[in-house]
């Protein structure tokens, strides 16, 4: 069995397609053992435990000291004993002793075609406001293994998607993300559910 832990911040419609990957069998031998965000009110939360996942919040906010919070949030990981950590829509930098403890096991869905369109600054719609500034017909989303940069890890899997003449940020957003990240994310946890199985 594959466990995960699922980090997100907003809407959660990446998790959404963890789950429901899940439930169909296109991911298998998984099971989400808990859902961390940083943001109270995230929708990501309300939809962990309508499915009777663990969810909790940690916030930088909660501690006095960012140090405090990246052991708060480590010590919770540990409690969650994932042998994946998965970050769907995390908008929190990942503490170094995170990465070193979690080394090649985490993993980050991000919604362009890396190395174009990410990096420092680029995150939700900033990335699509971008691509269509720069007029790239194609872009799309990448899964890739989470390293001390900011999308920089060795990538997993990428699909890519059309971009349209009429498109807005939001609408392109939307394109990528049905077209896209919520196909690759569940195939990636597929795949390396997988090869654990083998191991
Ligand atoms: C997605 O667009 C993802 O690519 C990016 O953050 C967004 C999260 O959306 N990293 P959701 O919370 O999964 O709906």
């Amino acid at each position: 069995m594959l466990n995960i832990v699922v980090c997100v911040s907003g809407g959660g419609t990446n998790l959404q397609a963890i789950i429901d990957g899940i439930d169909a069998g296109r991911i298998t031998n998984t099971k989400i053992t808990g859902v961390i965000s940083n943001n109270a009110s995230a929708y990501a939360l309300e939809r962990a435990k309508k499915n009777g996942i663990p969810a909790f919040c940690i916030s930088p906010k909660d501690f006095q000291k960012r140090e405090e919070f990246n052991e708060g949030f480590l010590n919770k990981l540990k409690q969650l004993n994932p042998d994946l950590i998965v970050l769907a829509g995390f908008l929190v930098i990942i503490p170094r002793q995170v990465i070193e403890t979690y080394k090649d096991r985490i993993i980050n869905i991000h919604p362009s075609l890396i190395p174009s369109f990410c990096g420092t600054g680029f995150y939700g719609l900033k990335v699509h406001e971008e691509v269509l500034k720069r007029g790239v017909k194609i872009t799309g989303a990448t899964v890739h293994y989470v390293d001390e940069g900011t999308d920089t890890g060795r990538i997993i899997k990428q699909k890519a998607v059309e971009v349209f003449p009429q498109d807005t940020p939001e609408i392109l957003q939307k394109r990528v993300m049905e077209q896209a990240e919520w196909i690759i994310l569940p195939q990636a946890i597929n795949e390396i559910a997988i090869k654990k199985g083998m191991m």
